[in-house]
């Protein structure tokens, strides 16, 4: 019995190595510079819904990410986990309600987005292309490729043009920072906006295009980065005991419908 569990588990981590390669393979070829143009050109007119933010949880927690290796748990409790934990470590109130919201940005997969649109690790388009990406060789797929002027080293950026200017790939983070960008701190902002962009905050990539601003901010990114990571033995929140302490905190943020 041992042993067969054993297989199958190394079974599952073969399978679970190649969707995560194939993601990045799609995730790399697709996300070109108009790509990234064209939705938010598309996205960011926020005309789709008007949501508060506990109905916009709700409304993500359809949502079942069967590649997501932490699948274990609803969108709802991963928002949660998150928050709570912050929670415990005593940081102040807008700390708490950025790990509660971080990943809201996710409910562009029910507006029909593929998954190399809305998740994983982000990257720079309209300059060449970072070795320090995971699965680097992929960009090789990427139309943008073969455009001269975006693979030098600033492409279509001046130097220390600051992240504000770059046009990272498309994904949840840069959404749900438009959405909730006249409602919480720069220190916020900065956690929601450039959480998934690794490359920069966890291998010191791009930092010839970030300005004063961005620099001064990356701790905070990496401060909030630390819990948005779990184990599988974490323990699952109860979702109705914890709302009426977040409905309250929304409450002090945010206005009761957000345009999406
Ligand atoms: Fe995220
Ligand atoms: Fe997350």
């Amino acid at each position: 019995m041992e042993t067969n569990t054993e297989h199958k588990f190394r079974d599952y981590e073969a399978e679970a190595r190649d969707t995560v390669k194939t993601f990045y393979r799609l995730n790399h070829t697709h996300q070109t510079l108009d790509f990234v143009k064209a939705k938010k050109a598309d996205y960011l007119a926020l005309n789709r819904r008007e949501m508060g933010i506990w109905e916009a949880m709700e409304f993500l927690n359809e949502l079942i990410d069967d590649s997501d290796p932490d699948g274990d748990f609803t969108q709802i409790e991963h928002l949660l986990m998150t928050s709570e934990a912050i929670r415990k470590d005593g940081h102040p109130d807008w700390f708490v309600l950025t790990g509660l919201i971080h990943d809201l940005g996710k409910i562009l997969c029910l507006f029909g987005e593929p998954q190399w649109a809305v998740v994983g690790d982000t990257f720079a388009t309209g300059c060449k292309y970072s070795e320090k990406c995971v699965y680097p060789e992929f960009f090789a797929l990427n139309p943008d490729s073969q455009v001269p002027e975006y693979q030098t080293e600033y492409g279509i950026y001046e130097p220390e043009t600051g992240l504000d200017n770059v046009h990272l790939s498309w994904g949840h983070d840069e959404y749900l920072y438009h959405v909730v960008k006249d409602h919480l701190p720069d220190e916020a902002l900065y956690m929601i906006r450039y959480h998934s962009f690794y490359p920069w905050h966890n291998e010191g990539a791009y930092t010839h295009l970030t300005n004063a601003k961005d620099r001064q901010h990356l701790t905070d990114v990496l401060m909030f980065n630390r819990y948005d990571l779990y184990t599988k033995t974490d323990e699952r929140p109860d979702v109705e005991a914890l709302k009426p302490y977040y409905l309250e905190l929304i409450n002090q943020f945010f206005p009761a419908k957000l345009r999406w």
